[in-house]
Order: structure tokens, then C-alpha cells, then sequence
């Protein structure tokens, strides 16, 4: 039997019974299987003495005691220490509270008057559950850790992977360089500015800077053309968000705010926008945000087709289109949380 704890030290047996002879006899039984014998004599008593030592590895209890019974020790026992292995003690006329205990969690019972034979075996059996349930739980608990381990460490590869592309696309338009991180930067402060926490936040902040993603295939002279553009050519790069939105859908399917972000950040809340058209708070408010930031860094960058604003400028601008392009309320929060434009640009 396995009675010895890593330690070195035998295991503890609590017998808890109101007759003393019996505890005895059991006593000298499981001093003989390796365990440490404690006892009580009665359910309240062996409360408190777990209480004073902490959990034991098992337990023998009887049923019928003055004070508490085995029944309500049980339970008690149980809910205070689910791990430990009960065995109940049982007269032949209690074979009913014996199934009842089964029920309540006891590992097993045994009939008076005992038999050592069936003390040994029964020990053994309860120790033997109870280390392969905790073995179990281990191997589950440590398994769990390592799925979500990889997990994460499988999302932050792709991330990456992602954001090489991200690079990738701004060493294809030499006027945008810079841009994701700079959006990236203005939405994270801005949405701390509107009251987004934790992961929200870390949505945004990677929604910014993954929002252009579908420029990837948009053609290079497009992307470079130092004039307006055709109504051929923005067709294609209108393109952008929901090209966008299904490169990034079959890695992102846990980040639904950044989906939302790269999909509807140029949705304007007169519903002018693309690609869908919709109209105020039916844009998810994330792309609201991304949507002003965004036109502050491109009004306040060199493009190809124009000169950079002057800052007092490019903030009168997003004032002016509040409530019809921009969310007024995001351009605000974004304005208070850059001192009041202050602050602006961010380098
Ligand atoms: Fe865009």
C-alpha cells in the first residue's frame, strides 16, 4: 500500500468512532498497513482535529455516534476536504445509510463487527481511488496548461506572422510607413480615454495596427499614385477592409474586435462609408475609433497625392466632420486623451 507522503512521513488514518474498543482494534490494524492512526470520538471531534492538522488521506468513520453522526460528519468532512477518502463503518441493520453514504461521496463501507481482512483490503482500495483521482486531476490540470500554453504561444506566432505582413505592406507604399503603429498608439489611448479594459483593449491596440491589412493586395501603382484616384481604381482599394477582414478571419476567430476594426473602419456615421454602408451606432464603436484615428495620422502624414496638414488643421477637420463622418464622441475622447491635442502628433 502506498501509506509513506513524499516527505517520508506515514500517511494519516483518522478513525472516528464512539466506542473505544473498536478504535482500538482498528488501530492496531492500520498501524500494521504503514498509516499513522489518530483518532475521535465523535463526528465533531473529528472535525475538530482536521481542523487543527489539515486534511488526511483517509478516514474511517462510523455511523451512529452521540453529538454528530457519520452521515453529517460526512458531509461536512466532504465539503471541507473533497479529496479525502471516507470509508463508513456499518452495522448489518444500516446497509440503506451505508448506500445513502455512497451517494453523499464515501469511498466505500465497511460491516461491523470488522474483520482485519476486510480493514486491509478496504484501506487499500480507498487509497488506491483516491491517489488515481488525484493523479487525474493532475495530468488534466497540467494538460490544461499546456494546451492553453500553446495556445497562446501558437496566437502570438501568428500575431507575428501578421504583423511581418503589416511591415511587409508599408515597405510597399514608402507615404504610409509607420502608420499601422501610429494608429495603433492613438487607439489605445483613445479607447483607455472611452473606458475599454483588458482585452478589449489589446483588441483595439492590434486592430489598429492590422486595420490596412487587405492593402496587401491592393496594386502598388494604386497605393503610389500621386493623383485622385479613378472610380476603377478606389473601387479596388475600397477592397481593402473586407479583403482584410478574410485574410485575418481563419487566424482570428477569438479576436472578433479586431475583425470588426480592420472590416468597418472606413464606415462613416452618415452611412457613406464602406464597405457596408451602415450608419452610427451600428458600426461597432471600436471602428469609430480607429475610423478618427486613422484620418488624423493620414491628414497629418505626407501621401503621395498631398502634403501633410498642419495639426490645428488637421483637428479642425475631425471636428468639423463629427456627426457626419466621425463618431463626436470619439473624437473627443481621442482629442482629451492627446492633452487636448497638445500632445499631437505622437512620433
Ligand atoms: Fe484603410
Amino acid at each position: 500500500m502506498s501509506a509513506i507522503l513524499e516527505d517520508g512521513a506515514a500517511a494519516r488514518c483518522l478513525i472516528v468512532d464512539d466506542d473505544a474498543q473498536v478504535r482500538q482494534v482498528l488501530t492496531r490494524v492500520i498501524a500494521t498497513q504503514g498509516l499513522s492512526p489518530m483518532e475521535a470520538s465523535s463526528g465533531a471531534d473529528a472535525l475538530s482535529v482536521l481542523k487543527r492538522i489539515g486534511e488526511v488521506p483517509v478516514c474511517i468513520s462510523d455511523i451512529y455516534m452521540p453529538e454528530m453522526d457519520g452521515v453529517t460528519f460526512l458531509r461536512e468532512a466532504l465539503q471541507r476536504y473533497p479529496d479525502m477518502a471516507i470509508i463508513m463503518l456499518t452495522g448489518m441493520a444500516e446497509v440503506n445509510t451505508a448506500v445513502e453514504c455512497l451517494k453523499l461521496g464515501a469511498l466505500d463501507y465497511i460491516s461491523k463487527p470488522v474483520m482485519i481482512e476486510e480493514v486491509r483490503a478496504r484501506l487499500h482500495k480507498a487509497l488506491e481511488k483516491r491517489r488515481l483521482v488525484l493523479e487525474n486531476r493532475f495530468y488534466q490540470q497540467s494538460l490544461e496548461l499546456r494546451v492553453r500554453d500553446l495556445d497562446r504561444k501558437n496566437r502570438a506566432s501568428l500575431i507575428n506572422g501578421v504583423q511581418m505582413l503589416v511591415h511587409a505592406l508599408e515597405a510597399k507604399d514608402a507615404y504610409t510607413s509607420g502608420h499601422s503603429s501610429r494608429v495603433s498608439r492613438y487607439a489605445l489611448k483613445t479607447a483607455v480615454q472611452l473606458g475599454f479594459t483588458d482585452d478589449a483593449l489589446e483588441q483595439i491596440r492590434l486592430g489598429g495596427e492590422l486595420h490596412d491589412i487587405g492593402k496587401i493586395g491592393t496594386r502598388e501603382a494604386i497605393l503610389n499614385k500621386p493623383a485622385p484616384l479613378t472610380p476603377e481604381e478606389f473601387v479596388h482599394i475600397k477592397e481593402h477592409s473586407t479583403l482584410g477582414e478574410k485574410i485575418l478571419a481563419p487566424f482570428l476567430s477569438q479576436s472578433p474586435v479586431v475583425l470588426r476594426i480592420v472590416r468597418s473602419h472606413h464606415e462613416r456615421v452618415d452611412g457613406s462609408g464602406f464597405p457596408d454602408g451602415i450608419r452610427g451606432h451600428q458600426i461597432p464603436l471600436e471602428a469609430r475609433l480607429v475610423a478618427v484615428v486613422d484620418a488624423f495620422d493620414a491628414m497629418t502624414t505626407n501621401r503621395a497625392y498631398r502634403p501633410q496638414l498642419p495639426i490645428p488643421q488637421a483637428i479642425d477637420e475631425l471636428r468639423r466632420c463629427a456627426g457626419v463622418h466621425f463618431d463626436p464622441e470619439v473624437v473627443e475622447a481621442f482629442l482629451k486623451a492627446h492633452g487636448n491635442g497638445a500632445t499631437l502628433p505622437i512620433t
